[in-house]
């Protein structure tokens, strides 16, 4: 079956994202719902989709089999769990929810409804990363006891509600540390975190715990059970002297692997292994990896899949930024 989907806030991710879908043929984008009216219709026009309101496509009024949610950050759990609860599976970009609680509460109305829930994580999706998960499976560089992880966008988002904590949910943390954060979590089978200790900052200054402000800079460490080391670092508007600096690499006892984006890309990355000295490349660019975990959930959705418990490792990952926002 060919599902027909409606896309939710079709701003810049939701655009990219419904133009893969599009794309990739696996899906009808069907319907396309935005409180800009401008936005939806001019992207509905894109692909001649109907423009319907956002509260039909979320109580389940339009005939569709799932919703690609690409809205504020803080919108997703309320607008998944109402999608859900009209028995729609749903595609949401990243975070889920703005904390593990909310994510639990999506995910178990979606587990009770039998629903595919699909998070838009999409930085799996690399082919980069494809080769150092092999790599790290296949035991190549022995066991992870360090793991360094860099998320700094030196522009910081231009969206005007992601410095609003109520829209966004929170700063770099919940915005780009997530991705790694879920990296590290996924590549290293999902460990025992026993202590995070964090540093947050908005504009150079400390950020206390419940403070209105949003980081825009965030220094953590996560101490694993076994005894590895988790190092996060992520910021908005760092003065990098480039674009972004995005990297994850792991040190074993016998090698190391290594995520880095090249030259400041948001878009381009490499795959290096790393022997002392010696450098391997595994991947490299270009690599069009955007719409994979939309269209990867798609294709799910039709051959059938309901809900997967597989899409819980979001709420493994939401605790660990719940500590990082609390420590
Ligand atoms: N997976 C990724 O790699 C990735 C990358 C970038 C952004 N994101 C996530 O995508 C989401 C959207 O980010 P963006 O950069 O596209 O933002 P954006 O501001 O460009 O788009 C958001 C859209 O949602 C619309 N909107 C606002 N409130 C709404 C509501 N109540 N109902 C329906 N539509 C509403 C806005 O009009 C806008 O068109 C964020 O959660 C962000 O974290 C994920």
């Amino acid at each position: 079956m060919k599902p027909r989907l409606a896309f939710v806030g079709v701003g810049w991710i939701g655009r990219d994202r419904m133009l893969a879908v599009d794309r990739s043929g696996v899906a009808d984008v069907a319907f396309v719902a935005d409180t800009s009216i401008e936005v939806a219709a001019a992207v509905a026009a894109e692909v001649g989709a109907v423009l319907v309101d956002v509260d039909a496509v979320l109580d389940g009024a339009v005939a569709v089999d799932g919703v690609v949610i690409a809205t504020p950050s803080a919108l997703h759990a309320e607008q998944a769990m109402r999608a859900v609860g009209a028995g729609l599976a749903v595609s949401c970009q990243k975070p889920l929810g703005r904390d593990a609680a909310e994510c639990t509460a999506v995910l178990a109305a979606a587990r009770r409804a039998d629903r595919l829930v699909g998070v838009d994580l999409s930085y799996r999706h690399l082919a980069a990363v494809h080769a150092m998960h092999e790599v790290i499976r296949e035991g190549g560089i022995g066991d992870v006891y360090a793991v360094d992880l860099v998320f700094h966008n030196a522009y910081g988002p231009d969206r005007s509600w992601s410095t609003d904590r109520r829209l966004s949910g929170g700063g770099c943390v919940i915005d780009l540390g997530i991705h790694l954060v879920d990296l590290a979590h996924w590549l290293l089978g999902g460990p025992e975190v026993v202590a995070v200790t964090s540093r947050l900052f908005a504009r150079g200054r400390p950020v206390p715990p419940g403070s209105e402000a949003v980081e825009d800079h965030a220094v953590a460490r996560l101490d694993l059970g076994g005894g590895a080391v988790v190092n996060l670092a992520c910021s908005w508007f760092l003065p990098a002297g480039r674009e972004a600096v995005i990297g994850a690499t792991f040190y074993g006892t016998s090698g190391a692997v290594s995520l880095q984006n090249v030259a400041g890309s948001f878009y381009d990355f490499r795959a290096e292994r790393w022997h002392g000295t010696a450098r391997e490349v595994l991947v490299e660019p270009p690599d069009p990896w955007g719409g994979r975990a939309v269209v990867a959930w798609a294709e799910r959705l039709g051959a059938g899949a309901g809900y997967d418990p597989d899409v819980e490792s979001v709420i493994d990952v939401a605790r660990i930024l719940d500590r990082i926002y609390a420590s």
